[in-house]
C-alpha cells in the first residue's frame, strides 16, 4: 500500500507535504518520513509511528527546502521502524515508493556486487541504488528508462535527485500515481484526494507512464521514453466533511451517517415520482446478459455475496461471486454474455483492480460499484455506479457496505425489470419499499444502549461465532470481520445450517455465539440451529427484527431487535447492531478504532 506525495515549489514544501500525508494515512500508518532538498543537500526526517510523530520530528530538525517528497508506509519487506520507513537515499538520490519489487532480492544481490551498501530491509531500497548506478553513465531520462524496464512488480514512485534540485520523477506500473497542477508550483500524490487542499487540476498517469516535475511545467512518457500528452481534469473541491464534528472516532460518526447514505443513494437512483430507477445510459440490454459475476475483496467481496442471493431471487440470472485475489489467477472462462461487476469503496484495490484489468484485455462487459468516482476503477470501467456515501475515514468499511448493497440492490431490480423477470407489481412494491429504508435504519441505530450493554461482555471473549442463513449469511461474515479488524478477536462467520459439520466442535460452554434470525424465510432453521449450539454451551447473541410473534427466548442470552421490513431489505438493517458490537467491543479494549493496528483503509499490494 503507503502514500506518497511530491511537491517542487518556490515556497517551503514541508507543512504542505504533512498536510497531504495526513490524508494518505488511509493507505498506511506505521512509519512516515519526508525529503527535501536544501542547499545542494538531500535532507529526510522519518520515524516509526503516524504521521503527527512526523511532525514532532520535523519541527525539531527544522527540515527545509522547496521540493520534496514525503511517505505513509504499510510495510511488506521489513518491520516498521525508522530504517525501513520511507523515503531511501543514497547521497544522490531519495525515492518513495508505493507497491512491491518482486525481483528486489535478485537485484540486492547484483547492486551488492558492485559495491552498494543497504542500510534497510525493504525492497524500495534496491530501486535507489540502481538510479544512482545509471545515473554515474546516463542522463536522468535514460537512467529511469532503465531502472523502470529491471524492475518487477508494481510500483509508483516519487524520486528526487540531489544534482537536479528542480524537478521530481514520478512514475507507474501497477499502483496508481495522479499529477496536480498549482500556481508556480505542481505536485504528485497517489490519489487526487491528497492533492485537493492544494489543486483540483489533475492529471492520472496511465500504467507504465512516468513523467518530470518542475514547478512550472511537466512533461509526461511512456515507457519507451516517447512523449505523451495529458488531459488536465478538472475534480470537484467538493467540499465534503473530512472531520469526526462532535463523534470520538470517524467510524462512530460513518455508522450513524448510514441513513443519509441511505437517503442520498435511493434519491439518486430512484425516481420516486414515476416509482422507477434512474440509471441511464446503462450500456446493455437485458438480453445481452445472461449471468453476473461479481468481484471484491474483504467488506466490498461479502456486498457482492449479498448480492448473490438478490440476483438469485429477482432475475433468471446465473450467479457468481469472487475474491479479486483469486479470481484474477483463475483459469477463467470468459464470457461474452456475463456482466462483470467489480465492487471497490476506494476504487483502488490492487487486486480488484487487475481482475478489472483482465476483464477489460478480454473485451468483457465491465461494471464498478464504487464510492470515490475519480479512482482507477472506476476511470477504467466501461459502466460506474457511484455509492454516493462521501467519503469514508475509518479503515473498518462501515457506511460503504450498506451504499454498496444498496446500489447492487438497485441495479438488479434494474436488470430484472430489463430482462422481464419481475412483474410490473412486485417491481413497484420494491421500489416502494427502499423508500421508508433510511428511517428504518435511523430507528435501529437506535438500539445503541442494548449493544452497548452485551458489548461489556463481548469486550472480555476469546473468540466468537457469527451464524446465518441465507440473507443473513453474508452479514455473519461482515459482522465476524468488523469483530476481528477492530477488537481483534478471533471471529468465524458461518452458514448457521453448516455448524455440525465441524465448527460445532469448537462450541464449548459460555461461547459467545452470535445468532442473525431475522423472521423471513430461513427463520425457523435458524432458531433450530440456535439450539444446537445453546445445547452445547454457547452463550448466545440473537439478532433479529421487531415482530408480534414472540421469538422462542429460553436459554437465550441476550436479544437485540431491529425494524422491519421487507425480508430482503433486513440485511441492511442487522449489519448495524454487528457495526456497533466491533466499535463498542474495541472501544472497551481501548484499540485504535479508526486506524486498527496492521491494516490499511486502501490496499495497493496484492
Ligand atoms: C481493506 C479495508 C476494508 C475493505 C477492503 C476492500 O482491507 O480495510 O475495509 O473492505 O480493503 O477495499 P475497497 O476499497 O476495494 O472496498
Amino acid at each position: 500500500m503507503c502514500g506518497i506525495v511530491g511537491i517542487t515549489s518556490n515556497k517551503q514544501v514541508t507543512t504542505s507535504i504533512i498536510n497531504s500525508l495526513r490524508k494518505l494515512e488511509y493507505r498506511g500508518y506505521d512509519s512516515a518520513g519526508v525529503a527535501t532538498i536544501n542547499e545542494g543537500h538531500l535532507n529526510e526526517v522519518k520515524c516509526e509511528g503516524r504521521v503527527d510523530v512526523l511532525e514532532k520530528n520535523l519541527s525539531k530538525s527544522n527540515l527545509k527546502g522547496t521540493i520534496g517528497i514525503g511517505h505513509v508506509r504499510w510495510a511488506t519487506h521489513g518491520i516498521p521502524n525508522s530504517v525501513n520507513a520511507h523515503p531511501h537515499s543514497s547521497e544522490s538520490v531519495s525515492v518513495v515508493h508505493n507497491g512491491i519489487i518482486e525481483n528486489s532480492t535478485l537485484l540486492k544481490k547484483l547492486l551488492i556486487k558492485k559495491g552498494h551498501k543497504f542500510k534497510s530491509q525493504t525492497d524500495t531500497e534496491v530501486i535507489v541504488h540502481l538510479i544512482t548506478e545509471y545515473l554515474k553513465k546516463n542522463d536522468l531520462k535514460k537512467s529511469i528508462l532503465k531502472v523502470l524496464k529491471k524492475l518487477h512488480g508494481s510500483f509508483a514512485l516519487g524520486i528526487i535527485f540531489k544534482d537536479q534540485p528542480d524537478l521530481i520523477v514520478g512514475a507507474r506500473r501497477g499502483s496508481p500515481l495522479a499529477v496536480g497542477y498549482g500556481p508556480n508550483e505542481n505536485y504528485l500524490g497517489s490519489d487526487s484526494y491528497a492533492l485537493k487542499s492544494m489543486t483540483n487540476k489533475i492529471s492520472y498517469l496511465n500504467d507504465g507512464e512516468f513523467c518530470i516535475l518542475k514547478k512550472d511545467n511537466v512533461e509526461f512518457f511512456d515507457k519507451k521514453g516517447k512523449k505523451v500528452n495529458k488531459k488536465v481534469l478538472e475534480v470537484s473541491l467538493d467540499g465534503q466533511n473530512y472531520d469526526k464534528g462532535d463523534y470520538k472516532h470517524f467510524m462512530a460518526k460513518e455508522v450513524e451517517e448510514q441513513p443519509t447514505t441511505i437517503k442520498n443513494c435511493v434519491n439518486e437512483y430512484i425516481d420516486k415520482v414515476n416509482s422507477d430507477i434512474n440509471i441511464f445510459n446503462f450500456p446493455w440490454k437485458g438480453n445481452e446478459i445472461s449471468s453476473i459475476m461479481l468481484i471484491g475483496c474483504g467488506t466490498a467481496y461479502h456486498s457482492c455475496l449479498m448480492a448473490k442471493y438478490w440476483f438469485e431471487q429477482l432475475t433468471t440470472l446465473n450467479v457468481n461471486v469472487d475474491i479479486a485475489s483469486e479470481f484474477r489467477y483463475r483459469n477463467n472462462r470468459f464470457k461474452k454474455d456475463t456482466l462483470y461487476i467489480f465492487v471497490s469503496q476506494s476504487g483502488e484495490t490492487a487486486d480488484t483492480f487487475a481482475a478489472l484489468d483482465l476483464c477489460n484485455k478480454n473485451k468483457m462487459k465491465t461494471c464498478s460499484v464504487v464510492n470515490v468516482v475519480e479512482s482507477s476503477i472506476a476511470r477504467e470501467s466501461k459502466f460506474v455506479l457511484p455509492i454516493h456515501c462521501g467519503p469514508e475515514i475509518g479503515v473498518a468499511s462501515t457506511k460503504a457496505f450498506l451504499g454498496q448493497m444498496l446500489v447492487l440492490y438497485i441495479l438488479c431490480l434494474k436488470i430484472s425489470k430489463m430482462r422481464k423477470d419481475i412483474d410490473k407489481k412486485k417491481y413497484l412494491e420494491k421500489i416502494k419499499s427502499l423508500f421508508s429504508l433510511s428511517k428504518l435504519t435511523k430507528q435501529t441505530l437506535e438500539t445503541d444502549n442494548k449493544v452497548q450493554s452485551v458489548c461489556s461482555s463481548f469486550a472480555e471473549i476469546k473468540g466468537s461465532m457469527f451464524l446465518g442463513r441465507g440473507y443473513s449469511y453474508p452479514i455473519a461474515l461482515e459482522g465476524a470481520l468488523k469483530l476481528k479488524e477492530l477488537a481483534y478477536v478471533h471471529a468465524e462467520g458461518y452458514p448457521a445450517g453448516e455448524m455440525k459439520h465441524g465448527p460445532l466442535a469448537l462450541i464449548e460452554e459460555g461461547m459467545p455465539v452470535v445468532v442473525l434470525a431475522p423472521r423471513d424465510e430461513y427463520y425457523k432453521k435458524t432458531i433450530s440451529n440456535m439450539q444446537e449450539v445453546i445445547a452445547r454451551g454457547a452463550k448466545v447473541l440473537l439478532i433479529t427484527n421487531k415482530s408480534k410473534d414472540e421469538v422462542y427466548s429460553e436459554n437465550i442470552w441476550e436479544k437485540i431487535e431491529v425494524e422491519n421490513t421487507s425480508e430482503d431489505l433486513l440485511p441492511f438493517l442487522i449489519t448495524i447492531p454487528l457495526q456497533k458490537l466491533a466499535y463498542y467491543s474495541a472501544l472497551k479494549r481501548g484499540y485504535d478504532i479508526d486506524k486498527p493496528r496492521n491494516l490499511a483503509k486502501s490496499v495497493t499490494v496484492e
